[in-house]
């Protein structure tokens, strides 16, 4: 299974796909993929059967979100929590999600054609060496398309995010940051999502209405849309039910958005953000972030 599919749309598809394009489409959206488990119960298929098939719907997902000019997709694969479920779900879990990205190696060409740039969010350094050596290699040979960005959140929690934020600061600022540089900012730029905007539009699925330790530094001014479908079970409909849902809610979003804005201009201006103090400290975490890559892109 591929990670863009060959959708084909039926004409009444096309038609709603095309309406909806005239409205406003989120420039950024995040999935949190839920209920793959009990799909496969109601399917007397293995857990790990099921997981195939939330895999199968997320690149059918982001067939529909390329036709709908989506630019940017967060999805949530593997919580830090997940690691207390049992062994072999986990095992299995993560051997998918090796095995899906040594298929994404070996597809780099369309990923190309496509302008697909992948991008792991998460403490990688968590998850199985081979795994994390994968992941850097998809991220590293995708580095240079841009025209739909995959967050994929691995071994994340918002929590663990926070605090390895924190942790860079301690870690990479302490010769050159002062303490007036520490601000929104400047946490903001160590976070994993530092080269994302934030998330227009967060889409859960299974009835659950929960962030679950998501993206909770980012999402104050995203739109929620909660579904009872299951994971594995969405269709078409469902996904431009919650464009939709954003459509009616952005405009509200637009004067907020404004007034938060000028908030954010007054921090910067009384917390002398981005002095050279903290563009050079910020230059040095991309660089060790990088090299942290490329090192494990290389390990044979
Ligand atoms: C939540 O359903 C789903 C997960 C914990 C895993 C999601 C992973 C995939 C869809 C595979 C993606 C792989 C890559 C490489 C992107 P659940 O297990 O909580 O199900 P339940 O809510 O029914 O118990
Ligand atoms: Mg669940």
């Amino acid at each position: 299974m591929s990670w863009i599919s060959e959708t084909k749309y039926r004409w009444y598809e096309t038609l709603a796909m095309n309406i909806i394009r005239c409205g406003r489409v989120p420039r950024h959206i995040a999935f949190i993929m839920d209920g793959n488990r009990r799909f496969a119960k109601s399917e007397h298929i293995p857990k790990i059967d099921g997981h195939s098939k939330g895999f199968e719907k997320l690149a059918e997902c982001l067939r529909w979100c390329l036709d709908a000019g989506i630019q940017e997709v967060t999805t949530f694969a593997f919580s830090i929590e997940n690691f207390k479920r049992t062994e072999d779900e986990v095992n299995g879990l993560l051997d998918l999600a090796k095995e899906k990205f040594e298929k994404l190696l070996a597809e780099e060409d369309k990923l190309k054609q496509h302008g697909v740039r992948i991008r792991v969010i998460g403490n990688i350094s968590l998850l199985p060496l081979e795994l994390q050596q994968v992941i850097a290699r998809a991220m590293i040979c995708t580095e240079k398309n841009d025209k739909l960005f995959l967050n994929i959140a691995l071994s994340y929690t918002s929590h663990d995010e926070m605090t390895q934020a924190v942790e860079a600061v301690l870690r990479h600022g302490s010769d050159t940051l002062e303490s007036e540089d520490i601000n929104e900012r400047l946490l903001d730029e160590c976070m994993y999502t530092r080269q994302s905007p934030a998330p227009d539009l967060l889409f859960r699925t299974s009835g659950e209405s929960r962030i679950s330790d998501f993206l909770m530094w980012q999402l104050s001014t995203t739109v929620l849309y909660f579904t009872r479908v299951l994971w594995p079970q969405i269709t078409i409909w469902n996904f431009l039910a919650s464009i939709l849902t954003y459509q009616r809610a952005s405009h509200h979003l637009d004067n907020f958005k404004e007034q938060n804005c000028r908030d954010e201009k007054h921090l910067i201006k009384t917390s002398s953000c981005f002095t050279d103090r903290v563009q050079s400290f910020l230059y040095r975490l991309d660089m060790y972030r990088r090299e942290f890559l490329l090192k494990l892109s290389k390990v044979k």
